[in-house]
């Protein structure tokens, strides 16, 4: 018998074709209200593995599919997934770390420059017919990005990355916290590791790079926003949680700090009504971090080999709950 895999986001057709080699698919290319379809609930009932991402698994889904025996994400990021739930009831959980580092990486140096020197506002009065004399007026200048201090809150793989890119490209100083010490990126690119609170408070450049948890939520409010200079950018690429959203609005508004560069919301998509997207200081992006057609593709390939491996016996390389490893297979 053959396992059956369900495909549950739109996908490259290599991945599907990878897939097919040793399992039964079914794919559902259009991922929305998946759970009032009739017929993916019944392939659910019978699916060994899904593969997609930001598929809620929580108790719920997994009452629905008796048989799972691998939920594989196309992201790094997991907070999609309820751990305790899924290891509780045997299921290997993976994700797709790495292979996005350098693009995230990339996305996130693209909101630290457009948001410094104000690149999508420039854009709307170029194209709209405001700059009529050669010479530009202070109220359009930026800050500097090179020789300022970036401060990276999670110093793991894509933070590594980033700090390549302002060290070596740069000439940034790094500042970062974590829960524990990056001895490589110190040793590389001459970061220095402090408390929260000094970071916030020395940095230029905020960048909140931790994965959401249940200590992670909020974990940027009130208190963390007004110990930022006045002239601090912060940066969001992680997830929208992990900020507290309204206390952002707050401080932007009372000019507490001088502006944000946000691939993420508390709720993607976000409303029209956020009042951060009538704030000409914050650059917004829809969630993209990952998003080139290399990067998602490795992402997809690196998701089905999780599969494969899984449904094989193995033990798929990016398995986040190792401790469950041949306990119940
Ligand atoms: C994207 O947000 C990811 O977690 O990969």
């Amino acid at each position: 018998m053959r396992h059956k895999v369900i495909v549950y986001n739109k996908v490259d057709s290599t991945v599907i074709e990878y897939l097919k080699k040793t399992c039964e698919v079914v794919y559902f290319q259009q991922n929305e209200q998946l759970l009032n379809n009739p017929l993916f609930l019944k392939e659910l009932s019978e699916a060994h593995a899904i593969l997609g991402s930001r598929m809620s698994v929580n108790s719920s889904f997994l009452d629905l599919a008796p048989r799972l025996k691998i939920v594989s994400n196309i992201s790094v990021g997991y907070d999609n997934f309820d751990m305790n739930e899924i290891t509780k009831r045997g299921i290997m959980a993976t994700n797709t770390p790495t292979v996005l580092n350098e693009t995230v990486a990339d996305t996130i140096f693209a909101l630290i420059l457009a948001t410094a020197r104000r690149i999508p506002e420039m854009d709307q009065n170029v194209k709209s017919g405001k700059w009529v004399k050669s010479n530009i007026d202070e109220e359009w200048f930026g800050v500097d990005v090179h020789h300022k201090t970036l401060g990276i809150i999670g110093l793991g793989g894509i933070g590594s990355s980033l700090a390549k890119r302002a060290h070596f490209g740069f000439d940034m100083k790094i500042l970062y916290h974590n829960r524990s010490r990056n001895e490589e990126a110190e040793r590389l690119y001459n970061a220095t590791y402090c408390s929260m609170d000094k970071l916030l408070h020395n940095s230029d450049f905020v960048c909140v790079m931790v994965p959401l948890t249940k200590h992670t939520e909020k974990l940027i409010g009130k208190r963390e926003l007004s110990m930022m200079k006045k002239s601090g950018i912060l940066i969001n690429a992680s997830r929208g949680k992990v900020i507290d959203e309204e206390a952002l609005i707050e401080s932007l508004q009372q000019k507490e700090i001088f502006g944000a560069g946000l691939d993420v919301f508390t709720q993607e998509p976000v409303a029209n009504d956020n009042p951060l997207l009538s704030m000409k200081n914050v650059v917004t992006l829809p969630h993209i971090g990952s998003a080139t057609k290399e990067t998602r593709l490795k992402m997809q390939l690196l998701a089905a080999e999780n599969v494969v491996e899984g449904l094989m016996g193995g033990t798929p390389k990016n398995l986040i709950n190792s401790e469950i490893v041949l306990n119940n297979r």
